[in-house]
């Protein structure tokens, strides 16, 4: 439903003629234009989308145009919407160059990270998992103008080099990269921890934790001038969350690699941290049993009493890309409403 108000600045009221209303939908503004004798107007930034001469009356004619705009607004804008980068004036990453690595789709915390830093100014290398997966991520790297947009599936031998070859090839640096991915067959992440195999862990440590390590490897020779790190974790790494199983084990260690990593590569200028978003609704989340009452009790318990949404996420990863945070390593950031603290 969109929310119409009148505008004001018009005539407006007994005695006015035409009488407008203003929808907001992203950056792009709705008018509808209503006169007593029943015609009616649509105007999406300044644009006709839709003309309505054959109602009764002004209220008739305000019904007419509120259908129209809402089928256009779904028909044409709210994909757009969901590809909108956030409007932001100070361009604080200007000059910055960073892979993303984990954009499954809109829904994906990389993309609202990926959001973020281009808002911001940076300039963006994205990968995508397969030819199956590239579909989906195509579009979304182009909204993000990405010079850079290569296939990697972390399984796959020499796809990782490739694209940081690449990246030295036409970028000569990298100041930034975002690790966004995790994966735990099913019977491994299903199970108890006391039961997995051998090959379920090896899995599940070698995707969500070794390539972390792999790529700041790659990475560190690209950051001459330093640079930063992000990985994201989860809560489930210091706490017995249910259903959360072995990949709480992969995220522990991979918090720890993110501390070990920071004290080693902090004396060339490169930080690095782990970010702990609180529960989000994902693709990788799907495959957690019950994770809509993990949402319910993240929601009733934070002290925000709020979800996060992956531009939260975004805004805080990209905060620590930022000069600003020069002094900040070594960290594991929860943005969870303060979910955290509590017992
Ligand atoms: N969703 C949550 O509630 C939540 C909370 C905290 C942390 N996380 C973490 O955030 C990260 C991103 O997950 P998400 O929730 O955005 O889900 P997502 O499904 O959108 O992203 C997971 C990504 O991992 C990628 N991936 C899996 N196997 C891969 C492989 N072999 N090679 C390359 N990429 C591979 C997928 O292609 C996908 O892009 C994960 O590390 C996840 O554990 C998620």
């Amino acid at each position: 439903m969109l929310d119409w108000k009148t505008n004001n600045a018009m005539a407006a009221g007994k005695g006015a003629t035409v009488q407008q209303f203003v929808a907001i939908v992203g950056k792009d503004r709705l008018e509808a234009e209503v006169a007593p004798w029943g015609e009616g107007l649509l105007k999406i930034n300044g644009r006709e989308i839709a003309r309505v001469d054959d109602a009764i009356d002004r209220r008739q004619a305000f019904r007419a145009i509120k259908l129209i705009a809402e089928r256009y607004v779904e028909t044409h804008m709210v994909k757009n919407t969901a590809l909108a980068l956030p409007s932001v004036k100070a361009k604080l990453l200007e000059g910055k160059r960073g892979l993303i690595v984990g954009i499954a789709n809109d829904k994906s915390i990389a993309w609202g990270c990926a959001k973020a830093f281009r808002a911001l100014g940076a300039e963006l290398a994205v990968t995508y998992l397969n030819d199956k997966a590239k579909k989906f991520v195509e579009p979304l790297a182009r909204a993000l103008e990405a010079p850079i947009l290569m296939p990697l599936d972390v399984s796959v031998g020499g796809q990782m080099e490739a694209v940081f070859e690449r990246i030295g090839k036409e970028w000569g640096k990298l100041d930034f990269v975002v690790h966004s991915i995790a994966f735990s067959p099913k019977d491994a992440l299903q199970g108890r921890v006391v039961d997995v195999s051998r090959e379920g862990f090896a899995t599940t440590m070698d995707v969500s934790c070794w390539t972390f390590i792999r790529m700041a490897h790659l990475a560190e020779p690209l950051m001459k001038k330093g640079g930063t790190l992000f990985t994201m974790s989860y809560y489930g790494s210091q706490m017995v969350v249910k259903n959360y199983n072995i990949m709480g084990v992969a995220k522990a260690a991979l918090e720890c690699a993110v501390r070990y990593i920071a004290a080693e590569l902090g004396p060339k200028g490169i930080r690095v941290h782990a970010i702990s978003p609180g529960p989000l609704a994902t693709r990788a989340a799907s495959g957690i049993p019950e994770f809509d009452a993990l949402l319910d009790k993240a929601k009733s318990q934070a002290p925000a009493r709020s979800l996060v949404s992956i531009d939260d996420v975004g805004v805080a990863t990209a905060f620590l890309a930022h000069d600003a945070a020069r002094l900040i390593t070594g960290e594991t950031l929860y943005i969870d409403g303060g979910y955290h603290i509590m017992d």
